[in-house]
């Protein structure tokens, strides 16, 4: 009995056990991308001012930009075509919120997720003291699921508006000579946006990873086997008083076909089972 119930908690432990901590590293590993991405970002774009008199022409005027995407601070001398005379001309809008947030999110959501893997494999024993680990766990991540979205929202709205921002078409629209029939503009350059897509992709990865994570980690609360076994659950010590109530192992052995699958998913069992170096052995 007792080797069947610890084969048993063994494999609750693989089943379940993973998953949470798998998550986790899939977790930091898209923080990063996501914020190295958005954070990391630089890009230039490139026009062509062609005066009808060609010396004031100038056919390779080069923007650079980047994060945070204060595209109001960003400028470029461009030629009147009148004279030698030279034009400043800055882009237009300020994305930076959404960027800032975005990072800042991808940055923090990195800490916590790093800190909770580390907390899975050394302090186990600690995590489900008093349950007070997997609840913390459960608000944190529920938090932050909500972030991911509404932050990978921001910043894809923002980055939409940014692409139009330093669209060279756009910027030609800038520059007063282009207003004028006889000089011709161009688009010599356009930025990349691979980088920045990329970053959008992984927030709303990210997203998803934490919002899948919001199961396992309320599996660890004990929560979701009902009020009866979640006395079972909060107090193991009371194992005894509650082998004694009749009513609940009647009421549970009911659905033999789910106890056998049940057990994979009773969190309260692999709690004692299992220690962190098979559990690093897992990773
Ligand atoms: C054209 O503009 C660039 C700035 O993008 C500047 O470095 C370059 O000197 C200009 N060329 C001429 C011919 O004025």
């Amino acid at each position: 009995m007792d080797t069947a119930d610890q084969l048993a908690s063994m494999g609750t432990f693989r089943v379940l056990k993973l998953p949470l901590g798998f998550i986790r590293v899939l977790e930091w590993l898209f923080a990063i991308f996501a914020f190295a991405t958005c954070g990391g970002y630089s890009g230039q774009l490139r026009v062509s001012v062609d005066c009808m008199e060609k010396a004031r022409s100038n056919l390779s005027i080069g923007i650079d930009f980047g994060y945070p995407f204060r595209l109001h601070q960003v400028s470029f001398e461009a030629p009147v075509c009148e004279g030698i005379r030279r034009e400043r001309v800055s882009l237009i809008g300020d994305y930076s919120s959404s960027a800032e947030f975005f990072v800042t999110i991808a940055v923090f959501a990195f800490l916590y997720s790093l800190m909770a893997t580390i907390v899975y494999i050394y302090f186990q024993n600690k995590y489900h003291e008093n349950n007070r680990g997997p609840l913390i766990d459960f608000v944190v991540t529920v938090v932050f699921s909500f972030m991911w979205l509404v932050s990978s929202s921001a910043w894809a709205k923002a980055l939409s508006d940014v692409k139009v921002a330093t669209d060279p078409d756009e910027v030609q629209l800038l520059i007063s000579a282009c207003k004028i029939q006889t000089n011709k503009c161009g688009s010599m350059h356009r930025p990349h946006w691979s980088g920045l897509n990329t970053s959008v992709v992984f927030g709303f990865l990210n997203f998803v990873l934490w919002a899948g994570n919001i199961w396992f980690v309320f599996k660890e609360t004990g929560w979701h086997k009902g009020s009866s076994k979640f006395a079972a659950g909060a107090s193991e010590k009371q194992a005894g008083t509650f082998s004694q109530q009749p009513n609940n192992q009647g009421s549970f052995d009911q659905s033999g076909s789910f106890n056998t699958q049940g057990d994979l998913i009773q969190p309260s069992e692999y709690g004692q089972v299992g220690g962190p170096s098979s559990y690093s052995n897992q990773i």
